[in-house]
């Protein structure tokens, strides 16, 4: 069968990466959490001391870069991947609010972006392939065959998160996810290198009021229009 490149980009916590799972499965494609990427630079950059409140020493995290290798694991043909820094599985940690407050930041400078991005296109050199983030339709992948582009309101978005992480056993209040969410909007959208915005032939869809399913057959349904 024909296969494609789906795109999935869109504000935080809408969702991207549980309907980009479910849809690589049902395909049989290979899923790309390119969030999951930025994540583990932003690891690596806490505890190397490079980022905290006080400070952000881009010119240390740039010179380190060539030592941060990011890696997709599976346990299992069917187990999500999971992300490994350097040779260590970081799945778990690089999911707290802390390094959400953090990663924002880290994928503003253009250098990291530049590494990540060369790794993705590699990684989606091959068609069957459904990626998510911020800018694949734009910048990544942009001959993908289907651009989604994925929105809510920020305080649904905050209340799922929320409940994400409390689930996790995280401690957190839901002021503070919104509070996250809204920061990292604002950051996203307005940094200078591959802001977060639509693609001018990607296909917005707001989930605020749509449930798991029925988001999932209507992308599920377009990209079914393009194989
Ligand atoms: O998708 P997720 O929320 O895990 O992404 C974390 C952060 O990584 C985003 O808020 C954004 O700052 C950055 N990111 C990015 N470009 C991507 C994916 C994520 O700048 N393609």
């Amino acid at each position: 069968m024909h296969k494609i490149t789906i795109a999935i980009d869109g504000y935080s916590s809408t969702g991207k990466s549980t309907v980009a799972k479910q849809l690589a499965d049902w395909l049989g494609y290979v899923y790309i959490d390119t969030g999951a990427m930025y994540r583990a630079v932003t690891l690596y950059a806490m505890e190397n001391g490079f980022i905290s409140k006080e400070k952000f020493n881009k010119v240390q995290l740039i010179e380190k870069l060539p030592d941060i290798h990011l890696e997709f694991r599976k346990s299992s043909p069917a187990a999500k991947a999971e992300m490994f820094l350097n040779g260590q599985n970081v799945e778990d940690n690089i999911r707290t609010l802390e390094v959400s407050e953090f990663v924002s930041p880290i994928a503003t400078v253009s250098e990291v972006r530049k590494k990540l991005v060369e790794q993705q296109r590699r990684m989606g050199a091959e068609k069957g392939v459904v990626m998510d983030g911020r800018d694949i339709g734009t910048v990544v992948m942009p001959e993908a065959e289907l651009k989604i582009f994925m929105n809510a309101s920020a305080e649904q978005r905050a209340k799922r998160r929320y409940l994400e992480l409390v689930e996790r056993g995280d401690t957190v209040t839901y002021n503070e996810v919104l509070a996250n969410v809204q920061a990292r909007d604002r950051i996203d959208t307005t940094r200078e290198d591959s802001p977060l915005k639509k693609a001018t032939d990607a296909i917005e869809i707001d989930n605020s009021e749509m449930n798991l399913e029925d988001q999932f057959h209507i992308i599920l349904q377009l990209a079914k229009d393009r194989i």
